[in-house]
This record gives C-alpha cells, structure tokens and sequence, in this order.
C-alpha cells in the first residue's frame, strides 16, 4: 500500500484540503492525523473492519481498545448512554481538549472497538485539524497513537511514517504537536471518578470539578493488580536500548550517571543521558540530551517521546536519565518514563 502524505497548516486551512482524506475514512480506511496530544492512526469507529485494520496496522493486542472521537456533544450521546454527572462536568470543563472519559457503550459501538469491553473511551479533541476531520466526514473516529505497538508516541508526523508508511492510506502532516503525551483517562461510567491513565489534565484540575477523584493503583505500577485501562499493562513507549532512572539529590544523580555512563563505554557499549538544561553540561562523556529547562513542564512532556525516539536513531545501548517529580503535569511525565524504563529505578 501507497501511503500519501497530506500537509496542512492548522492555523491556514479551509477544511476542502481534507475531503481526500474523508473518503478513505467513510470507505473504512485508515488516515493518521495530528491531535493537541500526539498523531492519532484514525479509521471509523463504528466500522469492525476498520478498526481491524487499525490493529493489523499497529500490530496491536486486540483486547487493548480504541478511543473514539468525537467533535461535538451530541456525539457522546450517540455512542454513551448513562452519562454520569461527573462525566458531563469534566466535558464541560475541558472538551474540547485533553481528556478521555470512560462511559457506558451503546450497541451501535462494536465489541472489535472497544476490545470486547462495555465500556467506551471517548474524546473530544481540541485540535483544528482533527475536529474538522471528524466533522467533515460525518464518522466518529477511533484512534490510538499512530505508532507500531510498543514505540513512542509519534509527537509529528515524521514518526508516524517512520512506523506506519506502507500499512496505512494517508498521514495528515500537521508540523509538532503541543502537548506530546497522550490524553488524561478517567473513568465516569460509574459514581466513582478514576484516573487511569495520568496526562495534562492533572488530578488536581479533575478534582476540582468533580469534588473528589481517585487514580487506579495500577496506574503506577507498584501493584500487581490488571489495570483498569488494559493499555497500560503493555510495555510502552520504549527504546530500543536499556533505559535506567536514576532517583535521589541532583548532585548525587549526576555524579551517579556519571560513573554508570564511565563504566559503560569503557566495556565498549554506546551510552546515553536524558537531562534538563540545567544539569547537560555537567556530564562528561556520552551523548547528551536535554529534554528543556527544569521548570518549563510543557517543554519537558512536549520533548519526551522525541528524544526516546532519537536514542534508537543513534543506537544507543544503554540511556541513563534523570527522574522528574509528580509536579511535572501531575506525574504524567514520570509515568510515562518509567513505563519506558520497564520501572528501572537505580535509587542513589
Ligand atoms: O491522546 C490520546 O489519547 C491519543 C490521541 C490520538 O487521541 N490516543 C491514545 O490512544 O493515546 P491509545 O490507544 O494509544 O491509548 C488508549 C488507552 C489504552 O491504554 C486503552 O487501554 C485505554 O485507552 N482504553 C480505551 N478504551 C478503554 C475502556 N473502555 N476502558 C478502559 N480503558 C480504555
Ligand atoms: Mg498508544
């Protein structure tokens, strides 16, 4: 399969650009396209054959399943039913945005969407080019992160055809996305609101419209419990080489690193460290990146995947990096690396 690549400017753009990639949506085919949080891989949600193909294409475990998006709220309603309270306070407050919310599935919705699950993820995203996608082509639209299972997320659309070209119709390329992590996941089928997967809506903006919020144990991957979000018991987001996070006082971790990174590449092995502006000079040998300024929590989640993703281009063996804290987007950064490091924790 050939697959085209369509650039589009999302701050100039009519919507006519986008009709090509409306037919081979409506047709059951696939179209990756850039959202605020990273490029999602879409196909009709409401179609088994395409969402099939969406897995075939990621190599995807098929009980894993597909949020659905939507570009307005009469689409909750066409696909959810027994919306909590909570769940129309959270859309309220952040849709369109970064959030997905868990509500009861309708019938409409297949089982091959939703991994066999009652339940529906759906979201509404913020992003102009996305919303018009969905809008254009009259279809609600599954999509997971537009990468080979197991890979970074794709944050532009050169990720997407890194993994993807050949086994998808179209990349809608819509430059850098903002966020860089994926959505935020609560769960409001029932009274109960809980975070199942951390991101840029934070626990403490959930709370304050729902009251009260609690995140699943699982979530951080002290407990052996299945995770409510079936995603998140897949190895994710990794490298290729053998990632390690180092945890303690800064001078310590960097002294820490150091060594680990001395010893390495004197065994022969290539070695690299994922740092923040303030600390990248103080390492003296291996390759050096920064993931931004400490303090700029935006810049650091935006950089993530980006830089998981240049390890592999360089080859790297062994990476070594620093910890972020829970004030990083309420954790989702420090989630997400440790996921990627397998909870590789060297404690100094
Ligand atoms: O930011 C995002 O959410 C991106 C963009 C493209 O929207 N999408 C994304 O999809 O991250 P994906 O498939 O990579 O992650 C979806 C997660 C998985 O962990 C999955 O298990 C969980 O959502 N999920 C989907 N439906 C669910 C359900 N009914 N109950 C619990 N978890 C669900
Ligand atoms: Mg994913």
């Amino acid at each position: 399969m050939l697959t085209s690549v369509l650039k589009i400017n999302p701050d100039n753009f009519t919507g006519e650009e986008l009709e090509e990639a409306c037919n081979i949506l409506r047709n059951g085919g696939l179209v990756a396209f850039p959202t605020e949080t990273v490029y999602g891989l879409g196909g009709d949600a409401l179609n088994p054959a395409a969402s099939s193909k969406i897995y075939e294409a990621k190599g995807r475990p098929s009980d894993n399943p597909l949020i659905v998006h939507i570009a307005d709220m009469a689409g909750l309603y066409d696909v959810a039913h027994g919306i909590t309270d909570n769940g129309q306070k959270l859309a309220k407050a952040f849709w369109p945005g970064p959030l997905t919310m868990i509500f009861k599935k309708k019938d409409i919705v297949p089982l091959s969407t939703t991994g066999g699950l009652s339940t529906v993820a759906v979201r509404m995203p913020g992003h102009a080019v996305a919303r018009e996608l969905i809008r254009r082509s009259g279809i609600y639209i599954a999509a997971p992160s537009a990468n080979i299972s197991g890979r970074p997320s794709p944050t532009k659309a050169e990720h997407v055809i890194e993994d993807l070209s050949g086994r998808i119709d179209m990349v809608i390329d819509g430059g850098s996305v903002g966020i860089g992590i994926e959505s935020t996941i609560v769960d409001v089928s029932s009274e109960e609101t809980v975070i199942l997967r951390p991101g840029y809506i934070t626990k403490d903006m959930i709370k304050q419209v729902t009251g009260s919020v609690s995140t699943d144990p699982a979530v951080d991957g002290k407990v052996l419990t299945a995770p409510k979000a079936p995603g998140m018991k897949y190895r994710h987001y990794a490298p290729k080489g053998q990632l390690f996070i180092i945890e303690g006082t800064a001078g310590m971790v960097v002294c820490k690193i150091n060594s680990l990174v001395y010893e390495k590449e004197k065994e022969g092995y290539k070695t690299a460290v994922i740092a923040t502006d303030e600390t990248k000079d103080k390492y003296q040998c291996g390759i050096v990146k920064s993931l931004g300024p400490a303090r700029c929590e935006n810049s650091i989640a935006a950089s993530l995947y980006n830089i998981l993703r240049e390890m592999d281009y360089l080859d790297v063996q062994y990476i070594y990096s620093e910890s972020f804290g829970d004030d990083i987007l309420g954790g989702a950064v420090m989630n997400r690396l440790l996921k990627a490091a397998s909870y590789n924790i060297i404690r100094v």
